[in-house]
């Protein structure tokens, strides 16, 4: 088989490491890929939004699947242009992926079918936002940028003017652009919150195993969100008893919403969850694998990552078992100094030898260049450094040791992982 992987981040190179490990695969490309990927699969200069050209190499190359990994192509449609030229490919229609591009429609998805979230309201009015957070007087309140905003469109506003400050800035400065023509007030929630992933094919839906994202910039969950800082897998407050909770009211009836509404998911959905004193509720919903979770999910699968794929496609998931490892995983995302704010390009990184990796550990590469044999770094998150082992513990203490191996001038990274809410 040949597989197309669109994307240039750590969750893209996880994703081609497994793909790798299947004995059905014999060339894997990636579009743009990174430096570190280019080490694992042929990296083709064409972009994740490229429509036409991603239709004419499939063609082409005679790819047999192309797996749409980010939320922009999946949003703007890559995948209904992939099938309307009979190209096999994994990930939602644009019109299912709305669930993650408008927090709009997410939020009134949820509102109509009863799936537990936090209580909102939305507005295309910035004076009627104010006027609203204003009267209700609770803070802190949850302002959130309806569209897409490489998950920093969220203000926990702590007083009644970060609130006027957030609403301005979404709204009026538009910031994150058109995704702040509408905005969600939310009610703050509190509780762990969990990442679960899960695959389906708007038939069955097959849970992975669980995990945890840090996205604040800083230790003790300071400094501003982020794509997130690091992830531990599975995550320790995600009992089986929630589990059941959340497969009977979230997970199930998601996906007989979206069949409601016309708008089968096919895919990787994943769910934002947050365990408050009243149940678990969703925070969000992603069209797709969580970048870093899919870092410490996918290691800890031992299911050939092609036969799900294809029968997500095919639709026949409800008859495939999914295997896992019985083991924990954590992975400390090494940004650029900055970072989520203005950063430095093109710094060198020493540390990695000669095939990105460091022993004990894998580095999954989220945004480096690779130039005359050396790697430099070319984005926010520059590594995502992961490591697993037979308890938490251990599998922190060997990412942390490989962590500390790896530089580069200004680099800036979480040192607890794993050991926060
Ligand atoms: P989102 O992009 O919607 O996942 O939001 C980013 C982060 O903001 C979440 O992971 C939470 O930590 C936080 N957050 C979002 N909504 C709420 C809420 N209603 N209450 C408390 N925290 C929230
Ligand atoms: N790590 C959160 C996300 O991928 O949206």
């Amino acid at each position: 088989m040949r597989i197309l992987v669109i994307g240039s981040g750590g969750r893209e190179h996880a994703i081609i490491r497994k793909l790798k490990e299947s004995p059905k695969v014999d060339k894997i490309y990636a579009a743009p890929g990174n430096g570190g990927i280019s080490k694992d699969a042929e990296c083709v200069d064409i972009g994740a939004m490229d429509k036409e050209k991603i239709v004419a190499f499939s063609k082409e190359n005679a790819i047999d699947i192309v797996f749409v990994a980010p939320d922009d192509p999946l949003a703007a449609g890559m995948v209904d242009a992939l099938i309307a030229n009979g190209i096999r490919a994994f990930g939602p229609r644009a019109e299912a992926a709305i669930i993650e591009s408008s927090k709009v429609f997410s939020k009134n998805l949820m509102k109509k079918y009863n799936i537990p979230t936090a209580d909102y309201e939305v507005f295309n009015d910035p004076a009627k936002a104010i006027e609203y957070i204003e009267e209700k007087n609770k803070y802190p309140v949850v302002i959130k940028a309806d569209g897409l905003a490489l998950g920093k469109g969220v203000i926990i506003a702590q007083t009644r003017k970060e609130a006027r400050d957030a609403v301005k800035e979404i709204m009026e400065d538009k910031k994150f652009g058109d995704s702040g023509n509408n905005v969600v007030v939310e009610e703050f929630l509190t509780g762990p919150e969990v990442s679960v992933l899960a695959f389906t094919d708007g038939i069955a839906l097959k849970p992975m195993v669980s995990s945890k994202d840090h996205k604040r910039a800083y230790d003790n969950d300071e400094g501003l969100n982020t794509g997130g800082m690091g992830t531990i897998s599975p995550n320790p407050y995600y009992t089986d008893e929630i589990a059941e909770v959340c497969r009977k009211t979230i997970f199930e009836p998601t996906v007989s919403a979206m069949n409601s509404e016309n708008r089968t998911f096919k895919g990787c959905l994943y769910f934002g969850l947050m365990i408050t004193p009243d149940g678990p509720k969703v925070i969000e919903y992603n069209a797709r694998f969580g970048d870093p979770e899919a870092q410490v999910v996918l290691p800890r699968l031992k299911t050939d990552l092609v036969d799900i794929i294809e029968a997500v496609i095919d639709e026949r998931l409800s008859q495939l078992d999914i295997e896992w490892k019985d083991e924990a995983t954590a992975c400390v995302v090494m940004a650029s100094g900055g970072y989520p704010l203005a950063y430095k390009k093109g710094l060198e990184i020493t540390g990695l030898d000669e095939d990105g990796q460091v022993s004990g550990a894998e580095v999954f590469h989220a945004g480096t260049k690779l130039e005359n044999g050396k790697f430099y770094t070319n984005g926010g998150r520059v590594l995502g450094v992961t490591s697993s082992a037979k308890t938490l513990d251990d599998a922190l203490a060997k990412a942390y040791e490989a962590v500390k191996k790896i530089s580069f001038e200004g680099e800036h990274y979480r040192t607890d992982i794993g050991r926060t809410k």
